[in-house]
């Protein structure tokens, strides 16, 4: 295991998770990484340890460049457990090591969690000397805990971000440029939209505080080290955390014997008629997250569900359940569905989008049994006139 050199005493030493395939929930179909950064200066630093199960990794990669017993300074940026769960590991291998955390939530959460071991709690553009460098911390509560903060390091210009502008991708090369283009934004996306849209605000704030800063390299706590493409991902930060949406739909649907997936079909289609492109998902044969990632810049969503027991299909209640937790803004949105008799999912689908925060933007469709040809005309009709 190797450290891999990021700069002149610079180097990630971090780990891959090539085999991670859930993140409680997030489907990460390609892995993640735990980024830790090692610094050496008159101090010498480690941003940030990896999840625990990955902490021999860790101290293999320091090890190559250095005696990890040498390292002075510790700083945590984050409580969650991929990023500080080989903190207490890593404390009694650097017995000489401060642990820097954000004050007060970092030291509450680590002290929770890990117990008492050698903190030092710091606090907004609060300064760390380490030698020829210096780091500046910078709190993002909530992007995407309370404790979150960033660090940066001028002299470098290289921010060290931890999950913000990170992503869920495991990759052997440590760069944005050494990765494909469109991979990389897509996985920044999804892991925007599942981790962070509940905290457009918050982002919003962060971005106003990086805004003076002269960045060349942002080191994320996951996935690629943004340096060629920072300009990009910061433009995406700015759109998706300002809730920009744009003439897209998503229809997401479930369906028993083919009937609301008829509609499904025929929405998806009129909204292409209309010149407005649409994404289909059924949602048995989708994650979640995914399909979340194309919800956070369409304009347009189509809810479909048929009614079993008097409810609608607890897949799309799980669908709407999480839609409403990432609490998403300017979207305008409608319910249909098919039904035996009864039918009350799709008043329930109705009002799940509303309680997400949707608009709704034309009346719930209700069809009894089979679509007919005149009902599915009436339905292309009415997106049309939308
Ligand atoms: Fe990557 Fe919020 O932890």
């Amino acid at each position: 295991m190797q450290a891999v050199k990021i700069r002149e005493g610079i180097y990630w030493v971090g780990a891959i998770d090539w085999n991670m395939r859930s993140f409680h929930g997030y489907a990460t179909g390609r892995g993640s990484t735990y980024n830790a950064y090692l610094i050496l200066d008159d101090k010498i630093t480690l941003i940030d340890t990896v999840k625990e199960p990955f902490k021999e990794e860790l101290l293999a990669r320091i090890s190559s460049v250095i005696d990890p017993s040498s390292i002075d300074y510790i700083v945590s940026s984050h409580v969650e457990p991929d990023h500080s769960g080989a903190l207490p590991f890593m404390a009694e291998h650097c017995p000489k090591a401060t642990i820097f955390t954000s004050m007060p939530q970092g030291l509450k959460g680590l002290m929770n969690r890990y117990g008492v071991l050698k903190y030092q709690g710091v606090k907004a553009g609060e300064i760390l000397r380490l030698g020829k460098r210096t780091l500046q911390f910078l709190p993002v509560p909530m992007l995407h805990w309370p404790d979150s903060m960033v660090t940066y390091c001028p002299e470098e210009k290289i921010l060290f971000s931890n999950d913000a502008f990170g992503e869920h991708y495991a990759t052997s090369r440590r760069f944005d440029d050494e990765n494909d283009l469109p991979t990389i934004l897509f996985e920044a996306q999804k892991y925007y939209a599942n981790i962070l849209m509940l905290y457009g605000m918050q982002a919003q704030k962060a971005l106003k505080a990086l805004a003076p800063f002269d960045i060349e390299m942002i080191a994320t706590g996951h996935g690629i080290i943004w340096r060629k493409y920072i300009k990009e991902i910061l433009g995406c930060y700015q759109k998706w955390s300002t809730h920009t949406v744009e003439e897209r739909a998503v229809v997401v649907y479930d369906s028993m014997w083919g009937s609301t997936e008829k509609m499904a079909r025929c929405i998806a289609e009129a909204f292409q008629q209309k010149g407005i492109p649409a994404e289909f998902y059924d949602i048995k044969k989708n994650e979640l997250s995914d399909i979340m990632t194309d919800v956070l810049t369409a304009k347009y969503l189509a809810v479909g569900s048929p009614t079993i027991n008097n409810q609608m299909m607890p897949t799309i209640a799980a669908f709407l359940c999480y839609l409403q937790g990432l609490a998403p803004k300017n979207h305008q949105a409608f319910a249909f569905g098919s039904f035996g008799w009864g039918g009350q999912s799709i008043q329930q689908v109705e009002t799940a989008l509303k309680q997400a925060g949707c608009t709704i933007c034309h009346d719930k469709v209700r069809l009894q049994n089979k679509p007919s040809d005149e009902d599915l005309q009436e339905i292309t009709q009415s997106i049309l006139n939308m």
